[in-house]
């Protein structure tokens, strides 16, 4: 295939990175003002520029590049508002880019009058291909001295704002397709005209401008760069991936590991074609293996709010963290083992013992997540996702034998519905078939009294039993109120089951308490029956649980006829 070739590699064989582990954050710097509003069919106002700044502060970004000053008046104006309106905090660092064009880069030093502290980040592009196409055939020193050049002007300018302390940023833009030792010649080149002194440093940003490559190889080159850099403790090395093989995430990480200190990227990914790198994934990947991101993504979901409003931008369901449905479990063995994870979590008396949950690689509550959405109910879904709802959202423990045959009640629903069933849906599907008294049996009164006699303990019932709509009056004694009204039941003829297991639970608090109660019964052909009753009273509870099971074996018996 000759339209397409394969990525060059650079040699290093006795590359480092493979082993190192990311173990504390980055400087963060936030582009989402300037390389993510560029890439927005229609950019942010000043007003929700405004508010995008104000939210990237709340985060925890103390370096934030807020916008490309010379490229429109909007941009200008920007800049101008956060200065003069006093809105950048002490601890943080505005950042403006510009190209390395003297009118430009004029206008950028204008823009930044007045402020504590900036960063003018200066750019040229230096892969062989931008040299070829968009400078027409530009030499390798000619394209050298558009950086140095810049830089010359960036330093002479440092004296129209004495008031500001002003650092200084470069990008070889397209670094990863740039040849590393013509990227590492045009920065040496760079640092030297801006001379960092003692305790001083260069950020040197080495974009993945289009990533064109996989991410060891710019794992790769950015050790290589790291390792050659002469003065390596004067600068910062800086990486900004975009994403455009879908491995941005991964690149920024491996570069951390290479050797890289700061990462630029936006909330979410937003960015030119597929985006930039999505800051919140890095974040939480590191907060995730216990790393403190030094970032708060603590409420997502409003971080989310603001984004999608001034962006006009929807955050996928997949998104990791942020997605709608990446806490979600639609499959019966992912609800399962998520259930089993969750009850022995909310079982242990150590809130902070370590996270394991199956399938779940955070606690959606530390980013602002509810539980609600974890488990959601489609025809795919079994038993355990069933039980997990009407637990976590109806409180009806239901006991672990009786989760199959609820399951499939609630998984024929939604395959006949064909769609997802709400929680709501769920109870009702869970209501209709155990709670509500459909007959033939329904209990009317009930009357027990508990005898002692000789060291033994019985309990005779007398009650009135609507049977098919007819009030029956039957009686009966047994070791206890089940076993005397199954006996009494027996008696009328209303038989074939044996009780084979009983559990009861309250529902509710103080006097809204109620008690539910779950019945085993097994037939003679050892068929399982569940039945369920909820009451004010546990004993009549139990006897609606009992009268649920025998309808349910009604209905069953008449349906296989
Ligand atoms: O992606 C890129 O190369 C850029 C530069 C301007 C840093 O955004
Ligand atoms: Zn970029």
């Amino acid at each position: 295939m000759a339209k397409y070739r394969p990525f060059p590699r650079i040699a290093l064989p006795d590359r480092t990175w493979p082993d190192k582990i990311i173990d504390k954050a980055p400087i963060w710097c936030s582009v989402d003002l300037r390389d993510g509003n560029q890439a927005l069919a229609i950019p942010m106002s000043v007003e929700e520029k405004l508010e995008m700044f104000d939210l990237l502060v709340s985060v925890g970004f103390k370096e934030i590049e807020v916008g490309f000053p010379s490229s429109s008046n909007t941009e200008f104006q920007f800049v101008r508002r956060l200065i003069e309106d006093d809105r950048v905090p002490a601890d943080v660092t505005i950042q403006v880019l510009t190209q390395a064009r003297e009118h430009l880069i004029t206008r950028t030093f204008e823009s930044i009058e007045g402020a504590r502290s900036a960063i003018v980040h200066l750019y040229n592009s230096t892969s062989p291909m931008q040299r070829r196409i968009t400078f027409g055939s530009a030499t390798r020193e000619e394209i050298k001295a558009i950086a140095v050049d810049g830089t010359r002007i960036v330093k002479d300018l440092r004296s129209t704002v004495p008031g500001t302390r002003v650092l200084f940023e470069y990008s070889p833009e397209s670094f990863s397709d740039t040849e590393v030792d013509f990227a590492l010649e045009v920065c040496e080149a760079v640092k030297e005209i801006w001379a960092p002194g003692p305790g001083e440093k260069i950020i040197l940003n080495l974009p993945d401008t289009v990533e064109w490559g996989p991410p060891n190889t710019y794992a790769d080159q950015i050790e290589w760069f790291c390792r050659h850099l002469s003065g390596r403790e004067r600068a910062v090395v800086s990486v900004h991936t975009h994403n455009d093989r879908g491995t941005g995430v991964a690149a920024t990480e491996l570069g951390l590991m290479a050797g890289a200190e700061r990462v630029e990227g936006t909330l979410f990914g937003n960015g030119e074609r597929t985006g930039n790198l999505d800051i919140v994934t890095v974040g939480l990947n590191m907060f995730s293996h216990g790393v403190d991101p030094g970032l708060d993504f603590s409420n997502l979901p409003e971080i989310q709010e603001v984004f999608e409003r001034t962006t006009r931008m929807t955050v996928p369901p997949r998104q990791p963290y942020a997605g709608e449905l990446v806490f979600t479990a639609f499959s019966g063995s992912h609800q399962d083992a998520i259930k089993k994870g969750m009850d022995l979590r909310s079982r242990s008396l150590q809130p902070d013992a370590a996270w394991e949950v199956p399938y779940l690689t955070i606690d959606p509550a530390d980013i602002g997540r509810t539980y609600e959405a974890i488990i959601r109910i489609n025809s795919q879904s079994g038993k355990g996702g069933v039980a997990f709802v009407l637990d976590r959202e109806f409180g009806y423990e239901l006991p672990k034998g009786m989760h199959p045959e609820i399951g499939a009640v609630v998984g024929d629903l939604s395959d006949r519905e064909g769609r997802e069933l709400e929680p709501e849906e769920v109870f009702e599907a869970f209501k209709r078939e155990y709670l509500d008294e459909r007959g033939p049996l329904r209990l009317q009164e009930l009357a027990e009294a508990p005898r002692y006699a000789d060291g033994v303990s019985s309990t005779e019932c007398v009650a009135t039993v609507l049977h098919d709509g007819k009030a029956e009056e039957v009686k009966g004694v047994g070791t206890g109120p089940i076993d005397a009204f199954a006996n009494a039941m027996r008696s009328r003829g209303w038989d074939g089951f044996e009780v084979a297991e009983f559990h009861e639970q309250s529902l509710g608090k103080g006097s809204e308490t109620r008690a539910a109660a779950y019945i085993k019964l097994e037939s003679r052909d050892g068929a399982v029956t569940w039945g369920a009753g909820v009451d004010t009273n546990i004993t009549i509870a139990g006897v609606k649980a009992l009268i649920s099971g025998y309808n349910r074996i009604v209905a069953k018996r008449a349906a296989a006829r």
